[in-house]
């Protein structure tokens, strides 16, 4: 029996149709994932059902009736809970609150008890079997937790029809393995799911049915199990899709950047020196350290012991600004904490690295602006229909490529990407390796923190493995496969040799 049965759907912002007679149809009890480039209109398509933003035209049935106007309040009664792709919790509640905010009368606040309140907050996160403190603030999270208490938060408002638009993304692979296990026993109970991912493994390992859309209009639907991830890709990407490996093996520079016995949070004694023009990946689960030690160099956050150097000289002063000056420039991991500002524009959002680094310089050409953005715009493929509209009018996937466009604008000899291609689709992953490896035979050296081993494969020349703070392994690019690098970053290898 069908759950949902969306027919004809049709939006414009601006003028411009974002989706085109849409239909899509969700059984009882499926897990049901939606696949489709950047800007496809995959959340917009959800933002409708939940009456997050009005349609233009279409009809909406659930459960055997019609939702002639969905409102978020009237959605949310009715049993469907939508897990954004950013994360909407209130930062100084605490875990409690905020699980309890759903609207469900009887959760309402006030109506119970505080003492009560945490009790079943307390039992319910342990039944998901999530490792939090109902009394913790939310800002005191780690993004991971941040992101199962999002999803708690719907689980816990027991809807009948649940949305996850990409939920992993701030998930280590131990947390993903948990959270698929609850959604599939929730499934096997009759819980209907709409996925939204730009991960193949994920949709493969946990959905039933796929529908596909391409440039807002819907492409093709069927079932996960007679399909494959190449099939899946073509058809969301069209028939300019190429799987093909881009790797190519270069000539290396002399030393670019070098780390003696560097000691800071999450890490300890990390050593390594990396050549101009290389692109080394750096990987380990959450927690290895890998991702902090990024940012220590690049002085967003302290180092205890060991030294820098850039160049073979020795960093002056520490901070970003001394790491900018040095020429090291980053693209932060988590877009919606460390990258958007709302506020601003798209152009805007782009030049702020830049702007901070020649403060010095009062006058900034706009023009020359607008044509390094366009220039940028199109490698990148961002899908945006003016730069002077609002970031946050972007979908998910052009705002990362907003912010990795802010930080190749900076103009810096060696860049730092953290997990750069959070959020983007398949057929864009595939033209930003295209760019790193450009990047690097253009001179410029490249860290890339990533737990996609498929990534690493696709650009690395080396991959520096972390476990537990240090830096356990360094495998060259013939080493790098799946089964080695999950040896090593969960220390199988020395548990094995011991
Ligand atoms: N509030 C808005 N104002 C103007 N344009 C918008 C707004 N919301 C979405 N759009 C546009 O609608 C199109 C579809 O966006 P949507 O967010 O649905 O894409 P998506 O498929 O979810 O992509 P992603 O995988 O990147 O998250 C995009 O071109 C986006 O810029
Ligand atoms: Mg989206």
């Amino acid at each position: 029996m069908n759950i949902l049965e969306m027919r004809g759907i049709s939006k414009a912002f601006n003028g411009v149709e974002v989706l085109k007679n849409v239909d899509l149809t969700i059984e009882e009890g499926e897990i049901h994932t939606i696949l489709g480039e950047n800007g496809a209109g995959k959340s917009t398509l959800m933002n409708i059902l939940t009456g997050v933003v009005p349609m233009d035209r279409g009809r909406i049935i659930f459960r055997g009736q019609p939702i002639e106007r969905p409102t978020v309040p009237l959605t949310e009664k009715l049993g469907i809970a939508f897990v954004h792709q950013e994360l909407n919790l209130f930062p100084t509640m605490k875990v409690y609150e905020n699980l309890f905010l759903t609207k469900e009368p009887t959760h309402r606040l006030g109506a119970l008890k505080k003492r009560e309140m945490i009790a079943r907050s307390r039992a319910f996160l342990e039944a998901l079997g999530v490792e939090i403190d109902p009394n913790a603030l939310v800002s005191e999270l780690r993004m991971g937790q941040k992101q199962l208490l999002e999803i708690a938060k719907a689980l816990f408002f027991e809807a009948k029809l649940l949305i996850l638009d990409e939920p992993t993304t701030a998930l280590n692979n131990e947390e993903i393995d948990r959270l698929f296990a609850i959604l599939r026993r929730l499934r096997d109970g009759g819980t209907s799911f709409i996925f939204i991912s730009h991960k193949m493994p994920e949709i493969f390992a946990l959905s039933d049915r796929y529908t596909v859309l391409r440039n807002g209009a819907f492409i093709a639907q069927g079932r996960v199990a007679e399909t494959d991830a190449e099939a899946l890709a073509r058809l969301m990407v069209g028939p300019a899709y190429t799987g093909a490996d881009v790797y190519r093996r270069r000539t290396l520079g002399g030393e670019a950047l070098s780390l003696d016995r560097l000691s800071g949070p999450g890490f300890r004694d990390v050593s390594l020196t990396v050549r101009k023009g290389e692109i080394l990946a750096l990987t380990g689960l959450q927690g290895s350290g890998s991702s902090e030690l990024m940012q220590a160099v690049f002085g967003a956050l302290p180092v205890e012991r060991g030294s820098i150097s850039v160049g073979g000289k020795a960093l002056a002063g520490r901070g970003i600004h001394a790491a900018m000056k040095a020429g090291i420039a980053m693209l932060p991991a988590n877009r919606k904490e460390n990258s958007v500002v709302p506020d601003m524009t798209i152009l805007e959002n782009t030049y702020l690295s830049e702007h901070t680094l020649s403060a010095r310089r009062p006058h900034i050409s706009r023009r020359a602006e607008q044509k390094k953005f366009d220039a940028l715009k199109k490698t990148l493929n961002i899908k945006a229909e003016s730069s002077a509209n609002p970031v946050l009018s972007l979908s998910g996937g052009n705002q990362q490529k907003v912010f990795l466009a802010r930080w190749l604008n900076t103009g810096g000899d060696i860049l730092f990407l953290d997990n750069p291609t959070q959020g983007i689709d398949v057929g864009s992953k595939a033209e930003i390796y295209q760019l790193i490896l450009s990047l690097a035979e253009s001179g410029k050296t490249i860290l890339i923190n990533t737990l996609e081993i498929g990534e690493i494969q696709k650009v690395a020349d080396r991959c520096a493995v972390f476990y537990d703070g240090r830096l356990i392994k360094l495998l060259p690019h013939e080493a790098i496969d799946e089964h080695t690098v999950m040896m090593y970053s969960t220390n199988a290898v020395e548990t094995m040799e011991a």
